[in-house]
């Protein structure tokens, strides 16, 4: 029923799983509360050289299966009853993300319609408006209604299957640079901009504690999209002459450039509207530093505004597309319900636990929802980075470093690994610097729970 993707269509198809509120939400949110220049720098590196080595290994997997997620490990074993099939676990991760990565857009389309256009003068007044919409009682409403039309937007386009996923990331990606590098600019003009830079990219060594490597490596794996099967699923719709190690620069560096740009502009912006240590405001922090620079700006300001948050909520549609296929193809290809009714299905269980997760935020139901000093909404955020998609890169990495022997693998990408250096290179971080990182990230973040 689906089509297969074209050369330049999976890579954008990837980079449209690939480029969401990871880059522009999240990583501001982390590096800052890291306290900047140490934890880029682990990013920087580990992005280039383990991130792109399992996503090439995901794309293997995809490739040469060429089915769902469970059926491809049986394809590529070519045994019914491998244990590898139970890797189909990880196809719960999407709907999983999906709980807080879709509360975090409705707040992206609650800032579109509601906040653009009435714009904080200063930092303390944006915080209210913030910490209003999200914990007070009389707000859970929009919450829910932006919450609900996310979710909607989202099963349309899982309905509408690959090609219009394609259609949508060629305008969508485009308008998002454009608006992101106008920023950049402005930002350049500013004199906080220097702060910024020295934040992000002075060498502070021993700024580097565990918890900054761990938290480097959980932000590389969400914000690749590894380790929950899309990138799997997407490349079982690829072409076998794919060139993996293209597709995996393509991905890798433009996700890169969006985390730097967004980390510099917010930090530039923060450092100009607000005390140094605002740096530390977590989740919130983009929704808050963002409309205080937008209100300087006046009714410019207010459609930049709504323009820079349209361009995140289709960068991040794009995403939980990719979060719920793997899911939906599964389903579709193992039960006899149609796609439209399994989206649906599937859809209704987001939502139900989705609404527990917004009221975790909510000052009434926050102590219901609090668990071991953790909010429902950040233990399902931690979880997802630090456990779900590292146990699932984890294993991908194992696979094929281990199970697939090395002679298939080399002829399988001999057309663009052609130098044994770099196909050993790849080879040896699956075998051994990927797996190492993810049994790092597992005890340090069973050792420090409680934290
Ligand atoms: N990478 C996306 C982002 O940065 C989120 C995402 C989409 C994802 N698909 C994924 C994360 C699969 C992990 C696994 O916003």
């Amino acid at each position: 029923m689906q089509k297969d993707f074209g050369k330049i269509g999976f890579i954008l198809a990837a980079l449209g799983s690939s480029i969401g509120l990871g880059h522009i939400w999240r990583f501001p949110t982390i590096a800052g509360m890291n306290g900047g220049s140490a934890f880029v720098i682990l990013f920087l590196g580990i992005s280039l050289f383990v991130g792109a080595s399992m996503l090439i290994a995901e794309m293997l997997i995809g490739q040469y299966g060429r089915k769902n997620v469970p059926d491809s490990f049986k394809e590529i074993t070519q045994n019914e009853k491998t244990p590898w099939r139970f890797m189909g676990i990880t196809l719960f991760g999407g709907p999983f993300i999906l709980t807080f990565y879709c509360a975090v857009l409705g707040w992206v389309l609650y800032y579109i319609v509601f906040v653009s256009f009435h714009l904080p003068s200063d930092f303390q007044q944006s915080k209210i408006i913030f910490d209003d919409f999200s914990s007070h009682t009389n707000m859970i409403f929009y919450q829910i209604l932006c919450f609900i039309i996310i979710l909607a937007m989202t099963a349309y386009s899982v309905i509408y299957g690959v090609k219009s996923i394609e259609r949508l990331n060629y305008v969508l990606m485009p308008m998002l640079f454009v608006i992101f590098f106008g920023l950049l600019f402005y930002a350049m003009t500013m004199s906080s901009f220097k702060m910024s830079v020295e934040f992000m990219f002075k060498p502070d060594f021993s700024k580097i504690t565990s918890n900054t490597i761990v938290d480097a490596m959980g932000q590389v794996f969400f914000s690749l999209s590894l380790g929950a099967g899309s990138i799997l699923t997407y490349a079982s719709h690829m072409n076998k002459k794919q060139n993996l190690l293209t597709s995996a620069i393509w991905i890798v560096i433009p996700g890169i450039i969006i985390s730097i740009v967004a980390g510099l502009m917010i930090f530039t912006f923060v450092f100009a509207y607000a005390d140094k240590s605002a740096v530390k405001e977590g989740p919130s922090l983009i929704f808050v530093v963002l409309p205080v620079m937008f209100g300087k700006l006046g009714l410019f300001g207010s459609i930049l505004c709504a323009l820079f948050m349209v361009g995140l909520l289709f960068a991040g549609i794009s995403s939980t597309v990719s979060l719920l296929e793997p899911c939906i193809k599964y389903l579709y290809d193992k039960t006899k319900y149609s796609r439209t009714t399994i989206t649906y299905a599937v859809v209704f269980g987001i939502f139900i636990v989705g609404i527990f997760v917004i009221l975790s935020m909510n000052t009434n139901y926050k102590d219901m929802l609090t668990f071991f000093d953790k909010k429902l909404f950040d233990w399902i955020e931690w979880m997802s980075a630090n456990m779900i998609l590292t146990w699932g890169s984890f294993f991908c990495s194992l696979f094929v470093g281990y199970f697939i022997p090395k002679a298939t693998l080399q002829s399988w990408t001999s057309s663009y690994l052609k130098s044994s250096l770099a196909f050993h290179f790849w080879y040896y971080s699956l075998r051994i610097l990927a797996p190492s990182m993810v049994v790092l990230i597992f005890i340090n973040r069973i050792t420090h729970l409680y934290e």
